[in-house]
């Protein structure tokens, strides 16, 4: 089993937009299911070999993706870091705001099918903490006033 030619270039592609690999695995996990159909056990091991990555730290991933791409999410995807680095730098004063700024809590989507919001294990991009991820955009060195803006920028 083997990405085509076509899937290896995307996937170089994909990985130029992110700061480390780890934070790709949903988007190189996405190429797979599109070039493969399906995410079988024997398709992780290969994308972890090809992404010079843990199997098991791609296995997490993946089952949790499908965790939450199996409940219906809003337009966006609001993913919250809430692992270590974030966490000291605000992320939960960061997750609380966007709660009340939405009106939602974690987990939930908002009545117009917006926003969903979620929590999320390291992204990848610690330096910058606290991050999260809207859809396939990082947004970096959170603050309070950034949300606003990102927020108010999707439509
Ligand atoms: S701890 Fe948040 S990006 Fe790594």
């Amino acid at each position: 089993m083997e990405f085509s030619q076509e899937t290896k270039q995307k996937f170089q592609e994909i990985l130029s937009h992110y700061p480390v690999k780890t934070a790709a695995v949903l988007p190189a996990v996405h190429l797979a299911q599109e070039e493969f159909g399906y995410v079988s056990e024997e398709i992780i091991e290969y994308l972890a070999k090809f992404m010079d990555m843990s199997p098991v730290f791609l296995k997490n991933t993946v089952s949790f993706y499908t965790m939450f791409k199996g409940k219906e999410t809003g337009k966006y995807l609001i993913q919250v870091c809430h692992t270590l680095s974030c966490s000291l730098m605000g992320a939960g004063n960061i997750i609380d705001y966007i709660k009340e700024k939405l009106n939602i809590d974690v987990w939930e989507t908002t009545p117009d099918k917006k926003f969903t919001l979620v929590k999320v294990e390291c992204l990848g991009s610690c330096g910058t903490a606290p991050v999260m991820q809207i859809n396939d955009d990082y947004y970096e060195n959170l603050t309070e006033e950034k949300i606003d803006e990102i927020l108010s920028r999707l439509s």
